[in-house]
């Protein structure tokens, strides 16, 4: 057999953490923090596959002379970030309810005077492909130059059949386009349209007997999200779209008890859902119960940091063996970032999470809650060569020094795809 040689070379990582662990799946309880640290560590990379981790010491005599070596100088290396969960495409932005929040306006307030969700649907469903691909290469990019390698990106403001094929569309491009892997989803469940709240009835007909078997079809998505909550999605209009979408091969998502607990965990678990996301309201019942049916919690702190609310129980999930994930939520209402470093601090200052928690957090279990564990999320033979390189020398320091871009080099499927100048 022919003997693999490598591509690319990263030597003298100060730690470097792949992830790597005993146990198979999403992390949980005490693998919460398990980071499978090298310390003086190298990576060996072939093509866009990663060929071995080990001590730059060992790994030094099998690098060919003609290898491209990066020298990490003594800086830390992660699996690049995943972002688990973002609402990518949409046009517009909400500054004003911004401001309207800081002057004493809730988030329920804002939405039932006009804005909220369906003000940007209307900006959304104006907006061309063209300008809206724009939009989102630029936001892929950010978040490219913040460590983001792979992203889930949701439909849900388009809100027609028409505007919502328009949005997956766009994404379809985004993923033909940008080195950023990306992970569709369809989110007709994200709010009533206007014109429907009278006849909500009739906008769920729409959704799963038009939305979901076009999106199916056309192979637009690879999951199904609905938004759980007072005001959005009833618990059995839920589990209703959720099934439909089972059915045409969509994996379940949830907006969980975000606002409220409003029964979204227990749709969660009795759908079986890969994730449910936001859990700010979720009590024992719904952890104990989540945890059963093996569904992913996906916290996103930077939206209760943004809407100046409550923040999940993240400290209860994880003591009872809960998977805990993070992600952004990249949304013009409830969480304008694109930047999980971010989510990590806000992780360990808000969720009262541990750096190496909101590592795992970001990268292997960010990646399971999207059904991409098998190929990325941690650094080990034959899984995808995401990696990036952090200006520091000790992992603790990337939540620790926040509000800054501490990324000095992003690689993606084995090639420099970012670079701190
Ligand atoms: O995840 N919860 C539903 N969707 C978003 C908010 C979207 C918006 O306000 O535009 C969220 O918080
Ligand atoms: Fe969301």
């Amino acid at each position: 057999m022919k003997k693999i040689s490598p591509t690319l070379a990263l030597v003298n990582i100060s730690q470097l953490l792949t992830l790597r662990s005993s146990v198979t799946g999403p992390r949980a309880g005490k693998n919460q923090s398990d980071l499978g640290i090298i310390e003086n560590g190298a990576v060996l990379i072939s093509g866009d596959k990663i060929l071995e981790v080990g001590k730059t010491k060992s790994l030094k005599k099998k690098i060919p002379r003609k290898t491209k070596v990066i020298n990490a100088q003594n800086r830390v290396v992660t699996p690049g970030l995943v972002d688990s969960h973002t609402h990518l495409v949409f046009a517009g932005n909400r500054a004003d309810e911004f401001e309207q929040r800081i002057l004493g306006k809730t988030y329920q307030e804002i939405a039932q005077m006009g804005g909220g969700i369906n003000s940007t649907v209307t900006q959304t469903r104006k907006a061309s492909p063209k300008e809206l691909f724009n939009l989102g290469m630029e936001r892929l990019n950010r978040m490219l130059s913040l460590g983001t390698t792979t992203v889930e990106a949701k439909s849900g403001y388009g809100l027609s059949t028409e505007s919502e094929l328009k949005i997956l569309e766009v994404i379809k491009s985004l993923r033909r386009k940008h080195t950023i892997d990306i992970v569709p989803t369809f989110l007709g469940a994200h709010a009533i349209p206007e014109e429907f709240k009278i006849y909500r009835r009739d906008y769920i007909r729409i959704l799963t007997e038009e939305m979901l078997p076009q999106v199916a079809k056309r192979k637009l998505a690879e999951f199904c999200d609905v938004f759980c909550e007072n005001g959005y999605f009833t618990v059995e209009e839920c589990k209703k779209i959720l099934e439909t979408g089972k059915s045409f091969g969509l994996k379940p998502k949830v907006h969980a008890d975000e606002l409220g607990n409003t029964g979204g965990s227990q749709v969660a678990a009795e759908v079986g859902a890969f994730s449910a996301d936001h859990l700010v309201y979720a009590i024992d019942d719904d952890i104990e119960k989540m945890k059963k049916a093996g569904v992913i919690a996906v916290l996103l702190p930077s939206t209760s940091f943004f809407l100046n609310s409550r923040y999940a129980p993240a400290r209860k999930m994880i003591e009872n063996g809960l998977s805990v994930a993070l992600a952004t939520d990249f949304n013009p209402g409830t969480s304008m970032t694109e930047s999980m470093p971010m989510v990590m601090s806000l992780g360990c200052l808000n969720l009262k999470m541990s750096p190496s928690e909101v590592i795992v957090a970001s990268t292997i279990n960010s990646a399971y809650a999207i059904n991409r564990g098998e190929q990325i999320g941690s650094l080990e033979p034959g899984k995808k060569a995401d990696l990036v390189i952090w200006e520091v020398a000790s992992f603790k320091e990337i939540p620790y020094h926040y509000g800054v871009n501490l990324v000095q080099t992003v690689i993606k499927n084995g090639k420099i795809a970012f670079q701190n100048k």
